[in-house]
């Protein structure tokens, strides 16, 4: 007989922590894949929406462009709707953000008649110059976001939003 035997104890140890390892890899594997897997994802940092808006027809007069994309926020995927105010200053395309700086509604380009060339915020009454800065006296406290944008194929495509850069 040989003493490298192995007992019935010690071949019944052995099988219960190898069934017992892969019960508890089984288990932690989609736990760590699920907390990680965020990760890894490629993001869409810099990504542009291509709108339905030509850019042929933006002029000096600021209009309304809506546009949607999907956001990955972790796990969870969502529709956004969002929109712009995009107007052309000389051969250069702005795109301003129409959340009010104040308490975050909707501005509009000309929505006050006595200031039909500013934003007008109807919550507060709260208004902007063209280039997004706030008139003094008035609830912002800061000028319009900005975001990036640009020409695709003759359609207006906007991008992140980004601080005002033109005040
Ligand atoms: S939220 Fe726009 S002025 Fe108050």
């Amino acid at each position: 007989m040989s003493n490298n035997r192995v007992s019935r104890r010690q071949f019944l140890g052995y099988t219960l922590t190898g069934v017992g390892g892969f019960m508890a890899a089984g288990m932690l594997m989609p736990m760590v894949r699920f907390a990680v897997d965020p990760v890894l994802q490629q993001k869409g940092v810099g990504d542009y929406v291509l709108t339905d808006q030509a850019v042929s027809e933006i002029t000096e007069e600021p209009v309304r462009v809506d546009f949607s994309y999907e956001q990955v926020d972790g796990w969870y995927t969502s529709d956004v709707t969002n929109s712009a105010w995009v107007f052309r200053d000389g051969d250069k395309l702005i795109a301003l953000s129409p959340v009010c700086k104040h308490l975050g509604c909707t501005v509009n380009w000309g929505g006050d008649a006595e200031h039909p060339s500013q934003f007008f915020c109807p919550c507060h009454a709260g208004r902007y110059e063209k280039n997004g800065a706030n008139v003094p006296g008035t609830p912002p406290i800061g000028p319009l976001d900005e975001f990036d944008v640009e020409d695709q194929d003759g359609f207006v495509a906007i991008g992140a939003v980004k601080e005002n850069t033109l005040v």
